[in-house]
């Protein structure tokens, strides 16, 4: 795994901007992995801004998104297809057919799960992933104790993300119990992952995902079996590993 420390966020996101423009400029066709969350939204402002000036087009790139609530319509104000929408894919040349996120409305999920993963392989695989980490160490809805050896499947959501996640609904009552999920094994299957992480209060976790033991109840701890990760993050997220880095 390549650490890369940044100062702070603004420099976390533009490093994590460049590495996802350097792989659409070498490769335009790429399928990129996406991910939602507060983490990711800085990198997609700078990529909308270089986009803009004209410094990287993703018009033949490819996206598919980690993951989307269980009966949430694209349309709903929390829903991640409304995310990306708003964050990235509304302000960038993308082709809108070209972007690809979970149906939370599918009638059969377990159906559109198995469909998610065909149509990914279709398209080539995931060139680069782009990740966050939750304060429990889950990439996606891939929860602590999860089997790393699913691909994309229906998850129930822990207390802890549902208490993490409530901030964007008006209640926790209102938060969606359930997800669909690229699992680990999708994630692993990416050629190259790109995981960020910011603020103090994921330095415990992101220590163990990066130097504990490989073990599903960190489920980040999975990437030191990844060939080919990127982790970028600001000094505060790496503040428990001083010391102890494993690079
Ligand atoms: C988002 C996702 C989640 C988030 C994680 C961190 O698509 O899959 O795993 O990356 O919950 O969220 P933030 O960035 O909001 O702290």
């Amino acid at each position: 795994m390549r650490i890369i420390e940044c100062p702070d966020y603004a420099s976390m996101s533009r490093r994590a901007a460049a590495m996802i423009a350097a792989q659409v400029l070498l490769k335009p066709d790429c399928v990129l992995g996406l991910a939602t969350g507060s983490t990711p939204v800085g990198a997609y402002r700078e990529l909308v801004k270089w986009n803009r000036e004209g410094l990287v087009s993703f018009k033949e790139a490819r996206s598919v998104n980690l993951d989307e609530y269980l009966g949430l319509a694209p349309e709903h104000e929390q829903s991640y297809r409304r995310f990306m929408q708003e964050n990235l894919f509304d302000h960038i040349d993308i082709v809108p057919e070209n972007t690809h996120v979970l149906n939370g409305l599918a009638a059969d999920p377990d159906a559109e799960c198995a469909a998610y993963d065909a149509m990914t392989a279709a398209l080539g695989g995931i060139d680069l992933q782009l990740l966050g980490m939750g304060h429990n160490g889950h990439i996606a809805f891939n929860e602590p104790g999860d089997d790393f050896g699913l691909g994309t499947h229906v998850v129930t959501l822990s207390e802890r993300t549902i208490d993490a996640n409530r901030r964007f609904f008006a209640s926790r009552d209102e938060v969606p119990r359930r997800a669909l999920s690229m699992g680990i094994r999708s994630i692993m299957l990416a050629r190259r992952i790109l995981i960020i992480v910011s603020g103090e209060d994921k330095a415990e976790a992101l220590a163990k995902a990066v130097s504990g033991p490989v073990t599903n109840e960190v489920p980040a701890s999975v990437l030191q079996l990844h060939p080919d990760v990127t982790l970028v993050a600001d000094s505060a997220a790496l503040s428990a590993l001083k010391g102890g880095r494993a690079e």
